[in-house]
């Protein structure tokens, strides 16, 4: 690059700020734009608020700092990114465009001719065209002709960032070519995975349905599990067993599915389209209820005993991540408490409620709940069990589709 160009990132969490450090590596000006106070502060002091390790060291390397910032504002650029929040509204089960919306809005005195607009939120198939390209051309300048807009949505996992915002394949979306090349330079400065060139609908649908494969995938594993049960047989041994066809893979059950992506985003692909979604939504349904499934485990296991003590260890949405957004976890504790019960529930990754070993956690309670068994947990488990269940009152403990 010749000369530095600027670009500014709206929203700096799980997804703007590993695209705005990465942007900042290769020789960007990035400055990243966040409504919250905190993050921007951290980001101005070099503190992560993602734990992201490489990501940690990256915002410690020099070039990088001197090619970021952060504030709360925008301000002029070459290049927007917009990566805010698009959760689904809770009853109406829709996106809620309204964090897109006011990060658009926010742009608006700073956009001028030549700006290339990217989303990397997940959004609805037709959004960058019915809500991003009206709000745009508030401006007064026009998409396709002074502006540019692409959707170039993301697929890390949370917990490798570093490798994957890197290494993982991109679709970039863009209604019309002057666009979509200038959004492939844009990621060809940081991206070594293939990049694919597409229209923006495509792009939008494309990041749905690769969530969407994932929910309806283990929704058909939680049902083969919940079939095994019934039938008192081992699940993991049925699906291993099946999985030794050479054209079949099925997924892992779990305790439900979590996070900020796979519940969220199959219901963006029903909101255009219900009547060819008839299998999406009944997964969905079906990978909801699992938590409630799992409860009814858990309360049938500890029926023989008066006023049990629970104990509850994982709270984040899958193993190995401290986040805790949609997770199953969670839900599985509070229809417990609602019910009555005492629970006590720990996350040796999650800040504020750490044990200082799973024994002491444990001591005097009825039953042990393993729900998310991250690395540090399995091992915790396998080197101290005989001393967690010495600790116990009652030494019940419930693991879930666990090979070991
Ligand atoms: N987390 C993931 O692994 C992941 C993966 C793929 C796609 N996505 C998608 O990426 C998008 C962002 O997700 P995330 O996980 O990074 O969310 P996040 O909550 O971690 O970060 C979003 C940030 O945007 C900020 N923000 C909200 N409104 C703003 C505004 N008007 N101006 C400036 N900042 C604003 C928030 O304060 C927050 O820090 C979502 O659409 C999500 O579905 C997330």
């Amino acid at each position: 690059m010749a000369e530095a160009k600027q670009v500014v990132v709206v929203g700096t969490g799980y997804v703007g700020l590993p695209a705005a450090l990465m942007l900042a590596r290769a020789g960007w000006r990035v400055v990243g734009v966040d409504i919250n106070e905190n993050i921007v502060r951290a980001i101005n002091d070099g503190v992560l608020h993602l734990k992201e390790a490489e990501l940690q060291e990256l915002l410690h390397d020099p070039q990088v700092r001197q090619n970021v910032s952060a504030r709360q504002s925008p301000c002029a650029a070459d290049v927007f990114i917009i990566a805010v929040p698009t959760p689904v509204l809770p009853r109406q089960k829709v996106a809620d465009l309204s964090y897109v919306v006011r990060a658009i809005e926010s742009l608006l005195p700073y956009l001028r001719p030549g700006n290339l607009i990217i989303v990397e939120s997940t959004i609805p198939p037709l959004t960058c065209r019915n809500v991003v390209t009206p709000l745009l051309e508030r401006s007064g300048l026009r998409v396709g002709v002074d502006l540019h807009l692409a959707h170039c949505p993301e697929r890390i996992l949370p917990g490798d960032v570093f490798y994957e915002i890197v290494h993982n394949d991109r679709v970039i979306g863009c209604a019309e070519p002057v666009g979509r090349e200038m959004a492939r330079a844009v990621y060809a400065s940081f991206v070594t995975g293939e990049l694919y060139l597409t229209d923006d609908v495509t792009a939008e649908l494309c990041k749905l349905c690769e969530n969407t494969f994932r929910d309806v995938n283990i929704a058909l594993a939680n049902e083969f599990a919940a079939v095994a049960e019934g039938l008192d047989i081992d699940p993991l041994e049925v699906i291993r067993l099946a999985n030794r066809h050479p054209r079949v893979n099925i997924m892992r059950p779990g305790i439900g599915v979590g996070g900020h992506c796979i519940p969220l985003d199959p219901w963006f692909i029903k909101e255009v389209d219900p009547a060819n979604s008839r299998l999406i939504f009944t997964a969905r349904l079906v990978n909801d209820e699992v938590p409630h499934k799992m409860a009814a485990r858990i309360r049938r296991a500890v029926a023989h005993i008066m006023s049990p003590r629970l104990v509850a260890v994982g709270m984040s949405y899958k193993p190995d991540t401290e986040d805790t957004r949609e997770s199953p976890a969670l839900e599985i504790v509070q229809i417990l408490t609602a019910d009555g019960y005492q629970v006590t529930h720990f996350d040796p990754l999650v800040a504020g409620h750490e044990y200082t070993s799973l024994a002491a956690a444990v001591k005097d309670a009825d039953c042990l709940l393993l729900l998310v068994e991250h690395k540090v947990v399995k091992e915790a488990w396998s080197r101290e069990q005989d001393a967690v269940r010495a600790a116990m009152r009652t030494p019940i403990v419930l693991r879930f589709y666990q090979d070991d």
